[in-house]
């Protein structure tokens, strides 16, 4: 079964035809109207079921955008709505599920609850986010980074800030696209030191991927083509003035900006906390590629949906 769950788990070649997917469909529709179906839609009424256990706003509508454009049809429900809230079991709501629709999406707390949904499913289940890693979040980055020009085999990309699920899934990505990854992370708040993300960094190296960590801001920056960050306080997060403090040091700025490489790319998944993890002027500014990197959920995972459903 085509589950889109980590990045660590799909080929290399798959994620590549996943991503030239998603370029072609987005040149494909320019100029349409955004709720108009492909020129050549790819799928004939399917239905994406989507469970939501936490807040969104990208991926709750670029997927329903996206299944619309597709010729498919989607069905959204907050987990609290469902008997999921009330005790049916995760393996139950998963074999009844799959006698309703063709795929199901799951943004979760815990990432058993995707990997024991997809074990209990007769059909494919994406990862919509969970507190181990945002798979589809990463194919939209690396797409609008491509768009800019970047060579994603010859890319060093850094992340400055808090080691948390959008990080990890920039990790599983290295090894299948072959750029330098560099991180910057205060001690505390480092991907390795969170039990439900280490080894993730040592599994990437061993599959080949160039991964230098602990780097301070600077080390991360200098010369790279792209600086990434995300919120300091993620969905869960309870610790907030404690990261606050620690990932101060780690904001990403104007100067941080000059230090890589000239015309590198801001990246930010969203939402963004302005004068915390970067400066409202380097969101703000030329730099910044977030409205495509938003723009491209829609495409990027229109092409998953294709990829599990092929
Ligand atoms: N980046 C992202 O996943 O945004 P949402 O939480 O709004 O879906
Ligand atoms: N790291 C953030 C990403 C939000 C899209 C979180 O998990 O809340």
């Amino acid at each position: 079964m085509p589950h889109f769950i980590s990045l660590a788990d799909i080929s290399a070649t798959d994620l590549r035809s996943i991503l030239d997917d998603a370029h072609a469909m987005k040149a494909a529709r320019k100029g349409q109207s955004k709720g108009s179906t492909d020129p050549t839609p790819a799928l004939n009424g399917d239905t994406l079921a989507m469970i939501f256990e936490k807040a969104s706003t990208r991926t709750r509508f670029s997927f329903e955008q996206g299944m619309r454009q597709l010729g498919g049809t989607s069905i959204v429900a907050g987990a609290d709505q469902m008997q999921l809230g009330r005790g049916e079991s995760v393996a139950d709501t998963a074999r009844v599920l799959s006698r309703f629709v063709d795929a199901v999406m799951i943004r979760s707390n815990a990432h058993s609850t995707i990997t024991g949904f997809a074990e209990h499913a007769d059909v494919p289940v994406i990862n919509g986010l969970s507190d181990h890693n945002h798979p589809c979040q990463i194919m939209a980055d690396l797409q609008t980074l491509e768009e800019r020009g970047l060579d994603l085999s010859t890319a060093t990309l850094a992340w400055i800030g808090d080691g948390n699920n959008v990080l990890a899934s920039f990790v599983n990505a290295a090894p299948a696209f072959g750029f330098e990854l560099r991180i910057s992370s205060p001690a505390g708040y480092r991907l390795d030191e969170n039990p439900i993300t280490a080894g993730l960094i040592a599994a990437a190296r061993a599959k080949g991927a160039v991964i230098k960590n602990s780097l301070s801001p600077d080390e991360a920056a200098d010369g790279a083509d792209a600086l990434i960050t995300d919120c300091w306080v993620s969905m869960g997060d309870t610790d907030k003035a404690e990261r606050i403090a620690a990932l101060t040091p780690y904001q990403i700025d104007a100067a941080l900006m000059r230090k890589a490489a000239p015309n590198a790319t801001f990246l930010h998944c969203l939402p963004a906390y302005r004068e915390q993890e970067m400066t409202t002027d380097v969101l703000e500014g030329p730099q910044s590629a977030v409205w495509d990197e938003a723009e491209n959920r829609l495409h990027a995972q229109k092409a998953v949906v294709k990829w599990c459903l092929s």
